[in-house]
């Protein structure tokens, strides 16, 4: 389709018309050039396609379809290829329903364990967010459908989240709320981009051209077209200009008039009317010239698939004295209703209406075990009855094991507002705790998007965390209660003892309308190691029923260039009698940075099938990007010269392999050394500390260090040595030797000095 040739034969009123959707789920269709309206919908992990009675918040139905984990689920399976698959599943059922695009995958960071939709959300870790959404936008879009990556960006509060402003310097967007971003639209070029309600440092999204033009577009090449999250149009006329191709739904043609009015009144370009209108029919046609209606949905084959993908993203927290996994011959109380409903997704518009669930005890009654069952608590309300509590005590107390299902109420995680404590209701742990007591091999499963609280981890011998695992979520977790599945899970945030240790604790949800990122790049596990702190599991954590053991590091060389690339390898050993998966996760880390930097950062993993007593090579390639930093002042990625870690390991608190790689930079920073630069910095510059030691000589002798010819110095006859005059000398201005010199230096000679500092 020559889309640039229709939209010449478009009326201004057309194209206006066109850059807004036509209801809450179709753009809008121009009859007389045969251009027909699509429809999009949401997701992501699972289709939630509305025909009547549209809303944007899941609260009325949509067809019966089938839900897979979620994305905190599917980010704890650090295994690209499966979510890959899962998107495959995804673009195929798509197909079948006559979309175009699959409002997803959602990929902000997870901030803070409040954050409502952190269920929606993959990592607190840049690096994993960016390879998990890449993969799956890489999956849906093989079958030629449509994603909308979401929610761009700093769009990791549900607080006030269409009038907030997320107000962060440019180093931390840059290194960790835009690369899921960046990666995405580098590596899998998603069809669209989605922007976000709030504020970027005080402007909206949708009507930033920074943000969708100048990074998105210029910066990472994205050529699909930009679409607005629903409702997230403040001012349309600007938001063209910006760079938002889309409104979505519309606003009733308001916007659209207001359009045409600024083009006739000669405030905006009619090109940049067209331009939107170009990108939205591009994807529009490809969809098109591409649909495959007769593409068959087979939802038992997706849910047994759903169930396959949500064992492999369980992570095994805990498992003291071998508890699990249960031998299917013993006796098993299973309690708390979540083993009967299981929470397996969040509330608001990725809400799926699922064809079939299956809960945990159905799951095991029909796989043949010994179960019984006692509700416990109530999900819907926090309370505990003391006949329920009896019950589900003497329930234990007859069982070989006691798995609780717990975790969160749907109310307690939604899109559209916030936690506002990371707790599980009382009534859960006032359960998890008498069970505890009645029976010495209690097992917890956990159904929830995000971190909570454990007062009961002392007291129970295994955790099993679920996350929001999807439909079939609970044939999953028997499948690996029992030993089907050893589970390869590891977490994709780091559980935080309380709430009060998350970085953003202080500044969470901000004041009024600002938001303010002032724990910088320190987010997450980056903020938990710099401290030190304890956490009650670490981020990359995750047992297994075998053991493995990590040998032979090597890197291909000892030193490069920033960019060359460093090849490393490691070798994984499957040391217990079982067959699992393991998952080796690479962090780098600075040895000495200028600015802030964290201790480590994970630039690469690897998951890997090994037999019992296998052994196999991981590989890493590791670029410049693996080693730098932004730097505002260059605008532009950066390394600094010197040595860096290498760490490889199972957690990003379990890394038995160790080395370091010298990183030579092969780009100069611009210096500005003036009379008010330190001895410190200048030195610190290898450059500008040649051009410095004659001038030292000079400035040292001021001080009395300059050596007489018998080698003595006349300071060596007072109580200050060299070192101390040197450690007090480096936070001393050039302009002192004026000061203190008595006018030693002229400033003539000052002027030629910093002349050849800075252009060395
Ligand atoms: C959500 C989006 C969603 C859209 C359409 C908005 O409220 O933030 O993630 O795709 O609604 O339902």
């Amino acid at each position: 389709m020559d889309v640039k040739a229709l939209v010449s034969r478009m009326t201004l009123e057309e194209k206006a018309g066109l850059c807004s959707g036509d209801d809450f789920w179709h753009t809008k269709a121009v009859e007389r050039l045969g251009i027909p309206r699509v429809m999009v919908s949401d997701g992501p992990h699972g289709l939630r396609k509305q025909d009547e009675a549209a809303d944007h918040l899941g609260i009325n139905d949509s067809i019966k379809a089938v839900c897979f984990p979620a994305a905190s689920a599917t980010a704890a399976s650090f295994d690209p290829d499966m979510i890959r698959e899962m998107g495959e599943e995804l673009g195929d059922s798509c197909q079948h329903e006559k979309l175009s695009v699959v409002l997803g995958p959602a990929v902000n960071i997870k901030r803070s364990p409040l954050c409502g939709r952190n269920f929606e959300y993959f990592s607190e870790d840049p690096y994993l967010a960016g390879k998990m959404c890449t993969a799956m936008i890489q999956g849906v879009q093989s079958r030629n459908v449509g994603t909308s990556i979401k929610h761009f960006a700093l769009n990791s509060q549900e607080h006030r989240r269409m009038s907030s402003s997320s107000d962060a310097d440019e180093r931390t967007m840059r290194e960790i709320y835009f690369p899921p971003f960046e990666m995405a639209v580098k590596e899998a070029q998603p069809w669209t981009v989605m922007c976000s309600y709030n504020r970027i440092n005080g402007v909206y999204a949708s009507e930033n051209p920074w943000l969708l033009t100048e990074v998105l577009r210029k910066e990472w090449g994205f050529e699909g077209y930009v679409m607005s999250d629903w409702g997230a149009v403040s001012d349309r006329v600007a938001g063209v200009a910006a760079g938002l191709d889309l409104e979505m739904p519309s606003s009733g043609g308001v916007n659209d008039r207001k359009i045409v009015a600024a083009v006739k009144a000669g405030k905006l370009d009619e090109k940049l009317v067209d331009q939107a209108c170009e990108r939205i029919l591009n994807i529009t046609f490809r969809y098109l010239e591409n649909a495959k209606p007769d593409t068959p949905w087979d939802k038992e084959k997706q849910h047994a698939r759903a169930a396959e993908i949500a064992a492999d993203c369980m992570v095994l927290l805990k498992n003291e004295k071998k508890v699990l996994p249960i031998s299917k011959r013993a006796g098993v109380a299973f309690i708390g209703e979540f083993a009967e409903k299981p929470r397996f997704q969040g509330g608001g518009s990725s809400h799926i209406n699922c064809f079939r669930t299956t809960g945990a005890l159905e799951a095991a009654r029909a796989a043949g075990l010994k179960v019984t069952y006692a509700p416990g608590y109530s999900v819907e309300k926090d309370s505990l009855t003391p006949s329920r509590l009896r019950k589900a005590v003497e329930a234990a107390k007859a069982a070989k094991v006691a798995v609780v299902f717990a975790g969160l109420p749907d109310s307690y995680e939604s899109e559209g507002y916030d936690r506002t404590n990371m707790r599980m209701p009382e009534c859960q742990n006032r359960l998890i705790e008498a069970v505890a007591e009645a029976n010495p091999n209690t097992v917890v499963v956990l159904h929830n998007g995000s971190p909570v609280e454990m007062p009961w981890i002392g007291k129970v011998k295994a955790v099993l965390e679920a996350y929001l695992g999807g439909q079939a979520v609970g044939e999953a977790a028997v499948r690996v209660l029992f030993g089907d599945v050893n589970p390869s899970g590891h977490l994709p945030e780091t559980f935080p003892l309380k709430l009060e240790d998350n970085p953003s604790y202080l500044y969470y949800g901000g004041e009024g309308n600002r938001t303010e990122y002032r724990e910088g790049v320190f987010v997450g596990y980056r903020y938990y190691d710099k401290k030190k702190m304890d956490v009650l599991f670490p981020f990359g954590h995750g047992l297994s029923y075998t053991t493995f053991a990590w040998s032979d590091l090597k890197l291909s060389r000892k030193g490069i260039k920033d960019t060359d690339t460093l090849k490393v390898t490691a070798v994984v050993t499957n040391t217990g009698k079982r067959a699992g998966k393991a998952v080796a996760q690479l962090y780098v880390g600075d040895v000495e940075s200028t600015p802030l930097r964290p201790l480590r950062e994970l630039k690469g993993f690897q998951k890997v099938f090994l037999k019992p007593g296998e052994s196999k090579k991981v590989a890493f390639t590791l670029d410049k990007r693996s080693f730098a930093y932004w730097n505002e002042e260059i605008h532009d990625w950066h390394v600094e010269t010197g040595a860096f870690t290498i760490e490889v390991g199972d957690s990003s608190r379990n890394l038995p392999l160790k080395a370091e790689v010298q990183v030579e930079s092969t780009v100069e920073l611009p210096r500005h050394y003036t009379p008010d630069s330190i001895y410190l910095d200048i030195m610190a510059d290898p450059k500008a500390k040649k051009i410095m030691t004659d001038y030292m000589h000079q400035a040292m002798e001021i001080f009395g260090h300059e050596e007489n010819s018998d080698g003595t110095t006349e300071a060596a006859k007072e109580a200050i040595s060299e070192d101390m005059t040197l450690a007090m000398m480096k936070y001393m201005p050039l302009r002192g030797s004026l000061s203190f010199g008595g006018g030693a230096d002229s400033e003539k000679q000052m002027e030629e000095l910093l002349k050849l500092l800075n252009n060395p």
